[in-house]
This record gives structure tokens, C-alpha cells and sequence, in this order.
């Protein structure tokens, strides 16, 4: 099974060094070795690496996508004349991948799923590599489709042993937790990077009573469209927010490092649901807003 992985961030080094075994490579804007640490274990890994402008999905079986958004236009480039023998995973933030990419590829060919799995990208003082930090191995949630090659992949992911953190569920189930997911992080992500403060910090200032209105248009339009969700979610927010609480959303890491956020696949995805069935959802369109203006002060990278 020839793999890629597009990405060289934070996702890409630990999926690349889950799936050494398969030799993946890695596609982006630059490659060589990083340090990927875990627990005690550090390892140095050095990826085959292919730039996007050289690099084409004839050339794979599968493609595991781990890149932020503003990547996307590089994403549809390299998936634009794919065969339909592709099987593609996506285990990006925010919502709209089905629109981006489909087509070229068809539905049956892309596995939109989930993961709790949580790394940080850093820099190794010792070898003076960059490196990765993996904080929590958590679970993906994949939808089962009908491709020929899922079974294989399934097949791949007993012999690593990651049978049991790796499960599928229909594509509905998938959905509904893809819909828990977007609506914490769209609740945690912007008001942490706008107050520059760490998830557990940001329950404890003023900030945090928009969490009530974010979570209440969030809640209105998934209804809308007919989208369940558990009645407890605004304690299962502040459960996360504690349960990471050291750690700093992606959305302030990527203010910090004045690189574009993932704004518009987060609210922004809420705000242009919300108009298919004629609500509004004012506060997301609000921090769309400020994150928006911080941004404008970054370089186009
Ligand atoms: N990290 C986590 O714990 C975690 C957990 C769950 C889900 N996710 C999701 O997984 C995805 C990847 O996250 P990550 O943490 O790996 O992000 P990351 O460490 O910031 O890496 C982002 C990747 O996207 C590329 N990229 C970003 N903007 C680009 C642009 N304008 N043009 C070209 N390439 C660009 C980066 O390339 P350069 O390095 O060349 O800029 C890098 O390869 C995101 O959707 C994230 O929300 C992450």
C-alpha cells in the first residue's frame, strides 16, 4: 500500500511515524527529519518527502490529508486528476471537506472522520530539529464506506495494533460527533486566541459568558438541520477545557505563530449553514470578525 501523507505539521510526524512501516511520504512546502516525542520515547523519523509541485495522487493508494485549511487550494490541486481507485482520509478541524474535495474524488472515495488525538508542534533543544509533541493518544472515528481498499486499511491497522483506537461507525454517527466536535472547537478555539490564554484559563474570565451564546446558535441551526446532539454538551465543553487545560488551542498557536487560522471552516462553517435555513448566528459572525482583523496583520504564509 503506497501511502502519503499531506502535511508536515504537527498530524503529518505523528501519522508518519504511526505508519512507518508503510515508508509513507510526506507532501508539503518542506521536508527532512523531525524528532517526534511521546511519553519518554523520542525518536528522530525522516520521512520520504515530496514537494506539492512535484508530488501526484497517481503516484498512491491512500492519502491520509493533515494540513490546516488555508492548505486546501493545494489539497484540490493534488487531487485533481486522482483515479477513482484512491482512498483518501481526512482527520482535519472544521467542516466543508466534503464540498472541497468532492468532486474530483467521489463519496465513496473519501473517509471524512475524527480524532481525539492531540500533538503540538516544537522544536528539539537537543538535535536542533523541529519536532512534535504527541500530548494524548486519544481515538479516530472513521465512516465506513464501500471502497475495496477500507478492508485492507482496517486489515493494516490490526497488524499495527491500532485496531482498538481506530473505529468505524456509519457515516451518520461519524457526522454527529463531527458536529460535537466543531461546535467545542468553535467555542474554545477563537475565544482563547482572541484572549491569548490557555483552554483551562479561558472558563475563568469574562471572556467565557459568550461560550452560552456560541453554544445556543450552534445548537439552533445543527437542529435546523436535523442534527442531534447530546443534551449535555456546554458541561462536556467545560470538561475539555479542563481536561486540556495546560495546553493552547490550535487557533493560538496559529495566532502566535501569525499564520491564517481556521476560522472560516470552524464558525465560519456555522455561519453559512445557519443561511441555508434562514437563521443567524451573530456572535459566531462576531469573533469571525476579530479573528479575521488579527489576521490581516500577518504575512499571506
Ligand atoms: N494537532 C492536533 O492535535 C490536532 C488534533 C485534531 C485535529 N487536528 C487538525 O489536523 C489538521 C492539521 O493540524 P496540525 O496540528 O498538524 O497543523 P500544523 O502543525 O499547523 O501543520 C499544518 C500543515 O498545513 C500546512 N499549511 C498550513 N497553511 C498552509 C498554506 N497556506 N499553504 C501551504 N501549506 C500550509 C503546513 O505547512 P507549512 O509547515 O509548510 O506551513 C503544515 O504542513 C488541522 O485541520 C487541525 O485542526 C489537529
Amino acid at each position: 500500500m503506497r501511502l502519503a501523507i499531506l502535511g508536515t505539521g504537527a498530524m503529518a510526524r505523528y501519522y508518519a511515524k504511526l505508519f512507518a512501516s508503510l515508508n509513507p511520504v510526506m507532501v508539503g512546502r518542506q521536508g527532512g527529519s523531525y524528532v517526534l516525542s511521546q511519553d519518554r520515547d523520542r525518536s528522530i523519523v525522516t520521512p520520504e518527502f515530496l514537494h506539492w509541485t512535484v508530488a501526484h495522487s497517481s503516484l498512491f493508494d491512500l492519502v491520509i490529508v493533515a494540513v490546516k485549511w488555508p492548505a486546501m487550494p493545494l489539497v484540490q490541486s493534488f487531487f485533481k486528476d486522482a483515479g477513482s481507485d484512491l482512498l483518501v482520509i481526512s482527520l482535519m478541524n472544521g467542516m466543508g471537506q466534503e464540498e472541497a474535495l468532492i468532486p474530483p474524488l467521489s463519496p465513496e472515495q473519501l473517509m471524512v472522520g475524527v480524532t481525539t488525538d492531540a500533538v503540538t508542534l516544537d522544536h528539539d533543544d537537543e538535535s536542533g530539529l523541529p519536532a512534535a509533541r504527541v500530548t494524548a493518544v486519544g481515538h479516530c472515528l472513521m465512516p465506513l464506506i464501500p471502497h475495496p481498499l477500507v478492508p485492507f486499511w482496517q486489515q493494516q491497522l490490526k497488524d499495527l495494533g491500532l485496531w482498538g483506537s481506530w473505529k468505524f461507525l456509519s457515516a451518520e454517527a461519524v457526522r454527529r460527533e463531527r458536529w460535537v466536535k466543531l461546535i467545542q472547537n468553535s467555542i474554545i478555539n477563537p475565544l482563547t486566541a482572541l484572549a491569548n490564554v490557555t483552554n483551562g484559563e479561558i472558563t475563568r474570565i469574562p471572556l467565557w459568558t459568550l461560550s452560552r451564546s456560541l453554544l445556543e446558535e450552534a445548537r439552533k441551526v445543527s437542529h435546523a438541520i436535523g442534527m442531534a446532539l447530546p443534551s449535555d454538551l456546554d458541561f462536556r465543553v467545560s470538561q475539555l477545557c479542563q481536561m486540556t487545560a495546560s495546553n493552547k488551542s490550535s487557533m493560538l498557536q496559529d495566532i502566535e505563530r501569525r499564520r491564517m487560522t481556521e476560522i472560516d471552516s470552524i464558525n465560519g462553517y456555522i455561519i453559512r449553514t445557519a443561511r441555508t435555513v434562514s437563521l443567524q448566528a451573530p456572535t459566531h459572525e462576531a469573533l469571525t470578525q476579530l479573528i479575521h482583523a488579527m489576521e490581516t496583520h500577518f504575512d499571506a504564509s
